[in-house]
């Protein structure tokens, strides 16, 4: 089994990668540490909590970073993609979370749990990077003692996709663009899971309806709370269906040939009006002093066979 720390900010499409992270049999899922991004942090701790309970996990779930490492950068919160609670209307709907949230933040968390089981952990992040960035920051011993981390963040401009916040810019990222670039320049294997393929993995409304009585209650309020973000993008982009952004990430551990990835450094721009914007230099040795030169050589999904994710689903409950 893949051990795992699953970094989010529930959120609808969240929600889905933690099924898949919670019940799919070939996952340990260790811990869950809430971030803000989708909703305050208060928000999405709690639905990371309920989430939790309703699949079935007695684990640790942490609160973690209220905003971005600068502070200016705040903006206005998703409730037009996922509803005011973050879960299109069905927080109130969630279980009782089984145990006391834990202690400690975040990124405390993140760092015990490493440093329990050096070289073996997962790293999965979904939402904006600020945990991340906060533990390299607390101990930056743990870039050289996780397995790998997995995030769904970016958009690298491929096959006519843009970004979702900006023209350049994903919403994780434009999130907290400097924790962004400070994650994807550790040394640590990043593998960045950006638009350009998790909008090509298109659930469409028969395939999540297939969710429905499964799971002991978990696949109803999965369909309901889809609805919601189904109307989102229904009316954006006219899909019939959700992207499986931050499934994707997690369906990348469980099928990596369903991916394409380029190889090179990657950097996040943190000024003018491309803020936000990610770019990899996968040009190879080009010797050239830049802002990439002299940064790890990370992981970028370029192509996706989207059937086989979305198969996943078929897998668990
Ligand atoms: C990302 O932004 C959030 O709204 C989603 O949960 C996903 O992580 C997509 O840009
Ligand atoms: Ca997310």
């Amino acid at each position: 089994r893949i051990p795992v720390i699953f970094d989010t900010d529930p959120g609808i499409d969240d929600a889905l990668a933690l099924a898949l992270l919670a019940c799919h049999p070939r996952f340990e899922l260790l811990a869950v540490t809430a971030v803000f991004g989708n909703g305050p942090v208060d928000i999405t701790t709690r639905n990371a909590r309920g989430l939790t309970a309703l699949f079935g996990r007695d684990i640790p779930v942490a609160a973690g970073a209220p905003g971005p490492l600068r502070d200016e950068r705040r903006r206005a919160d998703a409730a037009h993609v996922h509803g005011d609670d973050g879960l299109g209307g069905l927080s109130a709907s969630l279980p009782a979370p089984t145990r006391p949230l834990d202690a400690r933040p975040s990124d405390q968390l993140i760092c015990d749990l490493v440093n329990e089981r050096p070289g073996e952990i997962t790293l999965v992040a979904v939402g904006p990077f600020t945990n991340l960035a906060l533990a390299l920051r607390r101990d930056p011993t743990i870039a050289a003692k996780v397995k790998q981390v997995v995030v769904m963040g970016g958009a690298f401009g491929l096959r006519g996709h843009a970004g979702n916040v900006t023209p350049v810019a994903e919403a994780n990222i434009m999130a907290d663009p400097e924790a962004a670039d400070q994650v994807f320049t550790a040394p640590w294997p990043v593998t960045i899971v950006g638009l350009d393929v998790t909008q090509e993995a298109i659930m469409r409304e028969s395939e999540l309806a297939k969710l429905r009585g499964r799971g002991q209650g978990a696949g109803d309020l999965l369909w309901l709370a889809t609805r919601h973000y189904q109307q989102f993008y229904d009316a954006r982009d006219g899909i019939g269906g959700i992207y499986a952004h931050d499934a994707s990430a997690a369906a990348i551990l469980l099928v990596p040939d369903a991916f394409t990835l380029r190889a090179g450094p990657v950097r996040v721009v943190l000024e003018g009006i491309a803020t936000g914007q990610t770019i990899q230099d996968w040009r190879g040795e080009h010797g050239s002093q830049t802002p990439w030169s002299g940064h790890p050589a990370q992981q970028v999904c370029v192509e996706v066979d989207a059937a086989r994710v979305l198969a996943l689903f078929d897998e668990i409950f």
